[in-house]
């Protein structure tokens, strides 16, 4: 009897990440959903016209130290949300106890829906930053062992020193994903033939337009072009805050560069900015009514917001502010309006065709059902 161990193609990260994220604005909110885990109080997304235009989601959450960047974020499936919170109350800044939105350990992949390259900036107080920079392009290969691709991973004393780095970074996530047939180490050869392999059955790898080559992947890591502009708004950067997570993207997709365009006449890129509105409008529960204090759920005391910038101005996107609430809804002429116990059971009050039911209604669940007592399914 041998004992065998399951290997993991590199793909597989394609498989969990951008190919089950259904959409752009649904990756935001995982991203966003982090932000809240990590109990920050302001989350962003900006999104920078230019040349190479880039979306950059921003948090002031605890942020990641090198050893938690490590074990946490660069392991798939962490364990780290499962269960009871964890969070210690030093990291939560005073703010109420947060139900965790994260479970299945992956919601961060979805960065890679935003765009081809990323550049990760974390800190936690009194520890150093850490910088990372990840391409997902590799992703796609399908000739590359998860274990082969190595991405580089720094830490710094200070913000200025970051973009100081970026050239030495850029090079050696080059190498890491190119390759070398005659090095000794023996990682990289298998990632240059890895590489060989692809290209030769997607076409020759030196056509610009081949968007698996290595090298078009290599000349756009190597002109990726973040600069103060992209990073100067962000608390931690411009050291106003001491903690929280940046992601920097660029090649950014579609659906952003719709965003950014000034006129949309496409019905494609329409369609676009209206999912992201509906999906992101109302981020946080929009069933509260600022007015009715039955309705009133404790404030979530956090804010998002969405912005594009063309130069030096910019505009907003999506912010708290227009969220719908409680109010916009009252008309309807059906509702439903109540709690449900971690029995099942509902009490609230009923409005059908128009007119609330005078009193409050208790509905059981039905005597077959198995009411879920799971930490993930549990009722309430
Ligand atoms: N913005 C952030 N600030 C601090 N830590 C973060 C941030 N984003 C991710 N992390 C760390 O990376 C881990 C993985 O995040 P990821 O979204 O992939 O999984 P999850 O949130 O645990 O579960 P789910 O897949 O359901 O979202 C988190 O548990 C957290 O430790
Ligand atoms: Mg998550």
């Amino acid at each position: 009897m041998t004992g065998v161990a399951f290997q993991t193609r590199a793909r597989t990260i394609d498989h969990l990440g951008r190919e089950q994220i259904a959409d752009t604005p649904t990756a935001v909110s995982e991203l966003w959903k982090n932000a809240y885990d990590a109990y920050a109080r302001n989350v962003e997304l900006n999104l920078f016209d230019g040349p190479d235009p880039i979306a950059a989601v921003t948090d002031d959450g605890h942020g990641m130290n090198y050893e938690e960047f490590t074990k946490h974020w660069l392991v798939i499936g962490t364990e780290s949300k499962a269960g009871a919170d964890r969070t210690p109350i030093e990291d939560r800044f005073g703010l109420r106890f947060r139900m965790k939105q994260g479970q299945k350990g992956i919601g961060r992949l979805s960065s890679a829906k935003l765009g081809s390259t990323l550049l990760l900036i974390s800190k936690r107080e009194n520890c150093d930053f850490v910088v990372a920079l990840i391409d997902w392009r590799v992703f796609e290969n399908p000739y590359l062992n998860l274990s082969d691709i190595q991405f580089p991973v720094n830490e710094v004393k200070s913000s200025s020193e970051i973009l100081r780095l970026l050239p030495s970074i850029k090079s050696s996530l080059v190498e890491n994903i190119i390759g070398d047939a005659k090095h000794k180490d023996a990682r990289l050869q298998r990632v240059h033939a890895a590489w060989l392999e692809w290209e030769k059955e997607a076409g020759p790898s030196d056509t610009p337009i081949n968007p698996i080559s290595s090298k078009v992947i290599a000349s756009s890591i190597n002109s990726l072009n973040i600069t103060e502009r992209h990073l100067r708004n962000w608390a931690v950067w411009n050291g106003k805050g001491s903690h929280g997570t940046g992601l920097f993207v660029s090649n950014i997709n579609n659906d952003f560069e719709a965003l950014l365009a000034p006129e949309i006449n496409d019905t494609a890129a329409m369609a676009s900015r209206r999912r992201f509105f509906e999906t992101l409008s109302s981020f946080v529960d929009p069933f509260t009514d600022p007015v009715n204090s039955r309705n009133v759920d404790p404030k979530p005391e956090l804010s998002y917001s969405a912005r594009r910038w063309v130069g030096d101005k910019s505009s907003i996107i999506i912010g708290t502010e227009t969220e719908f609430n409680l109010r916009n809804i009252s008309s309807i002429e059906h509702q439903i309006d109540g709690q449900i116990d971690e029995e099942g059971v509902f009490t609230g009050r009923i409005k059908a065709f128009g007119a609330w039911m005078p009193d409050d209604v208790i509905i059981r669940p039905p005597k077959n059902i198995r009411i879920p007592t799971r930490g993930d399914s549990k009722l309430g």
